[in-house]
């Protein structure tokens, strides 16, 4: 059942997380190698709040986002139901991520956006995989509206986070941060957009104690941006807005169980502003070496955000989820960069703009 060839450390999430899942014999394999990413502790942020932190970069998935772990189980399982198209409403990751695994299945893909609303990386990704795109005058949360309503009539199989295929897939990051760690973390934080994502944690660390891989769970929180903070607010909003777009959702599909998620835990959905989520985004590249997307940014705000509130207990082993790539949405890297100097190919000019000194 192994298409990754040789001796490869990471297998894609499938096989390494088999017995976890559902699938069987019968189920094609459709993967990229997703999954296997890397924990990172944090000096700096373990320094600042007390505690360890580590960060799960997502980014390094092969669609450059964590959405790649469901996917594969959502096509694979596509493919076996006997599906040739496949269907999704996107703020552009989960798009991206259909678009590739479609193409390896060799499946049609549609997907269904928010015009104008998604990063250009991201865009770029969906085109160059072949997907048919189109973009909706309205958001995200009537994307999928109209997206679901297609599902229901049409053949098509629907790969948004409400196939229960998506969150089983998602859920192995649970299984990955505990098996690096050799425990559950204490804190594990995560961005929350259409809520998909918390819910399927959840439901891996939720897994793994039952299976006494680990003692109990973490204490979940997840992060929305404050104009997109349906949950936090306890009613949907009509006209999110955010910088971090991959978030901007007013009505997520996986409400209950991000509520559930937090509060089964203890923890809590709480929400940061976009400066917050901009600070930490411009820490993570700068201090961190890691270039994430903003929307990835909101876990470390909000681990900031509850440091400063005297709630991060000392000692304690957080994780923070760095959902997305910088590149998919480079703008927020750059905007406030000094052009560069164009200078001859002579060391001494370059010396003397750099304002080099000999030793
Ligand atoms: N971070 C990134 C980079 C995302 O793309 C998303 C969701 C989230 C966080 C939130 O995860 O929806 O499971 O709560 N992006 C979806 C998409 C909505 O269409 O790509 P969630």
């Amino acid at each position: 059942m192994t298409t990754i060839a040789g001796r490869t450390p990471w297998r894609g999430v499938i096989v390494e997380y088999r017995d976890r899942l559902p699938v069987t014999d019968a189920t094609p394999l459709v993967t990229l190698g997703e999954g296997g990413t890397p924990l990172i502790l944090s000096d700096r942020l373990s320094r600042e709040t007390g505690c360890r932190v580590f960060l799960k970069f997502e980014g390094t998935n092969p669609t450059g986002s964590f959405k790649d772990r469901g996917m594969t189980l959502a096509v694979s399982k596509a493919v076996e139901d006997g599906r040739t198209t496949v269907i999704c409403a996107s703020t552009g990751n989960t798009s991206a991520s259909a678009a590739a695994y479609a193409a390896k299945a060799g499946l049609a893909c549609v997907v269904v956006v928010p015009h104008g609303k998604v990063a250009p990386g991201k865009m770029a990704q969906t085109i160059a995989h072949g997907a048919r795109v189109v973009e909706v005058e309205g958001n995200f949360d009537a994307a999928l509206a109209v997206t679901r309503a297609l599902a229901d009539e049409y053949p098509v199989a629907l790969v948004n986070s409400v196939n229960p295929f998506r969150l089983e897939g998602q859920k192995t990051l649970a299984f990955e941060v505990c098996d690096a760690l050799g425990r559950a973390p204490d804190l594990h934080l995560v961005p929350v957009g259409n809520a998909g994502n918390i819910t399927s944690h959840w439901m891996g660390y939720r897994e793994y104690a039952a299976g006494g891989e680990i003692e109990r769970p973490p204490v979940l929180f997840g992060f929305q941006a404050e104009g997109a903070a349906p949950i936090v607010l306890g009613r949907p909003v009509e006209e999110p807005e955010t910088v971090a777009s991959a978030i901007r959702i007013g009505n997520p599909a996986s409400w209950t169980g991000a509520v559930d998620a937090a509060s089964g835990s203890g923890g809590e959905i709480l929400s940061v502003s976009d400066g917050e989520i901009l600070r930490s985004h411009r820490r993570l590249m700068r201090e961190e070496g890691l270039f994430v997307e903003p929307a990835s940014a909101a876990s470390v705000a909000g681990l900031s955000k509850l440091s400063s509130a005297g709630r991060v207990p000392a000692g304690a082993t957080a994780v923070c989820v760095l959902t997305g790539h910088g590149l998919k949405d480079p703008a927020w890297g750059t905007s406030d960069a000094v052009p560069a100097a164009v200078l001859p190919p002579d060391a001494a000019a370059i010396a003397a703009h750099l304002r080099l000194d000999r030793p």
